[in-house]
């Protein structure tokens, strides 16, 4: 079936291969992979799978570009960061087509994430001209100490499908501020708003070879270079905690730094005394943001037993109203999950939450309208218990569980029980309250009345086994600069 998102994809994408940039080039594919639309199931285009050939060559070329990048006054960086910023969002539209296209998530998201990604590229322009060394007071007369920043070298930045132009500048404007040279491997789900970036930066002015993209659907030659390089310096990478730990183990003999996004299991917490209709808005817009998929959505909603039952009520209907649909049509608040695994775990999960006892306020099953895309009906369960997958696992989907809780301790104790803490919500309006759960929550985000923290002033990054390091923020450049302790006898 001919679809109005094949008119456009014929319009905003080519026909030829997209090939890999190395050493400021595209190079030819020599084999390539399709690239589908979650909504429709359609092939939107194909794109070169690059092995470990092609990586060595990547890093070839990282290695040359370095010393010349890594000297660059950091004024001059910034500037190129700069350009590629307002470049993005020059072609906002265009580039958030492409997003909604091979991702799924609705238009209106997908516009928001390129200023959002663009945002990353402002700030570490700004970070870059401010990446100061430090003198320390010494203990004898005759010793200065200093300490300097340098590059860390080549990174590798290993990015996810869920924001496919996002958490590539979230660690690539960093790392390009400290001066190191990167390659980028996208999500194999969706390369093509990593490749239109790409041109953005070649746009902007980048050197050739300070920054190389290698699409491929199979990550494991590219993994196997890049780790058993000693050139390649810096991994970074966000997705699942099992890719995350082989990743961990795998960078153990050439010891290379590594930033780790995992997984979350965010608690959204709602006090009896909070803004009830705040509240409820809060929820669906951290539950649903992006169909569920994202590692900061809230994954268990705790409310205070009095509200319960009326919190419950007006959410699910609420959830109900929400316009499930492809992307490009401007009604859809829900588009598709990525993929039909992706809609497997989904549906698993309901159907244990169901077997164990929880009752189904809405949703529910696959959204029959949208029977070729990934499409599931936005859902909410009551009475959800601990025990249940959908309340130990992240869902990554529109499921709402929806569990009762009499105290604060309690409340306390049941969110902090997870090996995960990226984010953690609460409402309330009691300021004593808030101060508590911010400090107890074991969580590397915590959103007191604010569902969306996330933004590129503020570090992102989890507790326990939900990562390593902080992206973002005043601190997040650090992870791509070395500090070299200099001690000058005088
Ligand atoms: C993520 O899901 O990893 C990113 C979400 C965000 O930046 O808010």
């Amino acid at each position: 079936m001919h679809t109005d998102a094949d008119t456009i994809a014929a319009r905003v994408l080519g026909k030829e291969p997209r090939g890999l940039l190395i050493g400021g080039a595209w190079q030819p594919a020599a084999r390539t992979f399709p690239v589908t639309n979650p909504a429709t199931g359609a092939q939107l285009a194909e794109v070169a799978d690059g092995g470990g050939e092609e990586t060595r060559a990547a890093i070839a070329a990282a290695a040359d570009a370095f010393p010349a990048w890594a000297a660059t006054p950091a004024p001059a960086r910034a500037a190129v960061l700069r350009r590629a910023a307002t470049l993005m969002l020059e072609q906002q539209e265009r580039l958030a087509t492409i997003m909604t296209l091979e991702q799924g998530k609705p238009l209106t998201e997908a516009r928001g994430e390129i200023a959002y990604a663009a945002s990353f590229l402002s700030w570490f322009a700004g970070e870059a001209e401010r990446i100061y060394g430090m003198t320390i007071p010494a203990s004898t007369p005759a010793r200065r100490l200093l300490v300097l920043r340098q590059p860390v070298g080549i990174a590798a930045l290993i990015t996810p499908w869920n924001f496919p132009s996002a958490m590539i500048t979230r660690k690539l404007g960093p790392a390009l501020a400290a001066g190191c040279t990167a390659i980028v491997k996208p999500a194999e789900q969706t390369p093509l708003s990593a490749l239109e970036l790409g041109q953005i930066f070649l746009d902007a002015g980048l050197p050739a070879g300070v920054l190389n993209i290698i699409t491929c659907q199979d990550p494991v030659p590219f993994a196997e270079a890049i780790f058993a390089d000693e050139r390649v310096r810096k991994v970074s990478f966000t997705g699942s905690t099992e890719v995350g730990k082989l990743l961990i183990r795998q960078s153990a003999d050439t010891v290379k730094r590594l930033s780790l996004e995992l997984g979350g299991n965010a608690p959204f917490i709602v006090f009896a005394d909070a803004d009830l209709e705040s509240a409820v808005r809060g929820a669906i817009a951290s539950k649903f943001r992006n169909a569920g998929q994202t590692c900061v959505c809230a994954n268990r909603i705790f409310v205070e037993r009095p509200i319960y039952e009326r919190f419950a009520a007006t959410f699910a209907e609420q959830v109900a109203a929400l316009r499930v649909g492809n992307g490009l049509d401007p009604a859809t608040v829900i588009g598709p999950l990525i993929d039909a695994q992706a809609r497997a775990k989904v549906e698993r999960h309901v159907a244990d939450a169901l077997a164990g006892g929880a009752a189904l306020l809405t949703g529910g099953g696959p959204y029959a309208e949208g029977r070729a895309g990934n499409f599931w009906t936005p859902t909410v369960l009551a009475n959800v218990s601990a025990e249940m997958l959908v309340a130990r696992e992240e869902t990554f989907g529109p499921v709402a569980p929806l569990i009762p809780f009499d105290s604060e301790d309690e409340a306390l104790r049941q969110a902090n029980a997870t090996p995960f803490g990226l984010a953690a919500y609460c409402f309330t309006r009691d300021l004593g309250r808030a101060w508590r759960m911010a400090e107890g929550l074991e969580y590397g985000i915590v959103g007191i009345n604010d569902p969306i923290p996330s933004t590129a002033q503020a570090p992102f990054g989890g507790y326990k086994q939900s990562g390593l390091g902080r992206e973002g923020g005043p601190t997040g450049i650090l992870e791509y600069l070395e500090e070299k302790y200099v001690s000058m006898a005088i």
